[in-house]
């Protein structure tokens, strides 16, 4: 039997998709994302040292990731950036930007037209300018003062996979950094915190392996039509990413909310077997999360616990055990799932994750 390679299925390596080449490409863009930006998150720890007024701009994916970084920014550097999206920001923020304003600008491409517009624009007014990128030369590293490069290789599914968590581990590493130039956190924790990130490859291998059990638990949720995200603190933005990539590419109607939030209008949705993914790791408000589970699962909702407690797989339908590890680089290791459980029920559901409906890998017009 003749078997005929195409030159795509080549560049697949194997895999019938790039979204899951892409997905388990991440344990080995993250050591590079790590090595590649060690001596450069200092040099841009030292320059974001001298601003008190951050913004971080982004669309989509990268947008996430920046709510992720106020998050690290807030809690080891003591530094409360504001997280825009850069359709916003480009419109709304114009005159408060000047001379002493930094603006930190994440995009994988390089090319987004509203992250590159409001780059310019705090540029123009005398602000500097951080860009965080993937695609080397692109045009919003011509456009920044300071490049720093998320090293995840060339992504080509359309929904983000690699080109996130490499995002994330360049933010967390830029927040140890700022920590230690401006001395708001312990010097044992950051290290801690460091060789925590050295970790992530493994664990982020080791959550893979749930690639099987996450098929099944897909295979049993395929024709429901509404999905439910929740998280606290850094883990809302994991919510608001899990409930991204199901949308992108299964097309179907998700939410991704503060779990607070769900008693203030979402919990009127909920009925029997309606799936609600509770990001759930150890961390200071672990117990609210079960209470909300428990909230939710009273209404009959199909409960999809990610976590690393007895007391969270109790109170679940479906239970996927994470690696302990500090509530800061949890974000990087708990969407590994969520990405999953994404690309399965697009596959199941008939289409083609690479190339979704309606959606552009980067998006050059406004
Ligand atoms: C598009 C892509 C998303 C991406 C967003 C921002 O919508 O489909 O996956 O997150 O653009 O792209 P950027 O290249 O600026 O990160």
């Amino acid at each position: 039997q003749k078997i005929e390679w195409t030159l795509e299925m080549a560049e697949k390596s194997g895999y019938p998709h790039f979204m899951l080449k892409e997905i388990y490409e991440q344990p080995r863009a993250i050591k590079d994302a790590i090595h590649g930006n060690i001596d450069a998150v200092k040099r841009a720890a030292e320059e974001i040292a001298r601003y008190e007024k951050i913004f971080i701009i982004a669309m989509g994916t990268s947008y996430h990731a920046g709510l992720v970084g106020r998050y690290l920014f807030q809690r080891l550097a003591k530094r409360v950036p504001i997280v825009e999206d850069a359709s916003e920001f480009r419109y709304e923020f114009e005159d408060l930007i000047d001379e002493d304003t930094l603006v930190i600008a994440i995009t994988q491409s390089g090319e987004t037209a509203d992250t590159l517009a409001a780059m310019k624009l705090a540029k123009k007014r005398g602000a500097k300018v951080l860009a965080i990128v993937n695609v080397v030369g692109s045009m919003a590293t011509r456009v920044a003062d300071m490049t720093l490069y998320t090293h995840a290789g060339p992504e080509i599914g359309v929904a983000a996979t690699k080109t996130y968590t490499t995002q994330l581990t360049v933010l967390t590493m830029l927040a140890i950094e700022l920590a230690r130039v401006l001395g708001t956190a312990d010097e044992a924790y950051l290290s801690s915190l460091e060789d925590g990130l050295q970790r992530v490859p493994d664990l982020v291998e080791s959550v893979l392996k749930h690639d099987a059990a996450l098929r099944e638990l897909a295979e049993s949720l395929a024709d429901r039509r509404d999905f439910f995200y929740i998280g606290r603190g850094i883990n809302v933005p994991t919510a608001l990413e899990g409930a991204l990539k199901l949308k992108e590419i299964s097309y179907i109607h998700a939410e991704g909310l503060s779990a607070g939030e769900l008693k203030h209008g979402p919990l009127a949705l909920l009925e029997e077997g309606v799936p609600v993914v509770a990001v759930a790791p150890s961390g200071k408000t672990f117990d609210k999360m079960v209470g909300n589970v428990e909230e939710s699962r009273a209404r009959g909702a199909f409960i999809i616990g990610l976590g690393d407690r007895e007391e969270l797989r109790r109170v679940s339908s479906a239970f996927i055990e994470m690696p302990g590890i500090d509530e800061l680089l949890t974000p990087i290791v708990y969407i590994i799932p969520l990405q999953l459980i994404a690309y399965h029920l697009a596959v199941l559901r008939g289409n083609d994750p690479d190339k979704p409906r309606n959606l552009a890998k980067s998006v050059t017009v406004e």
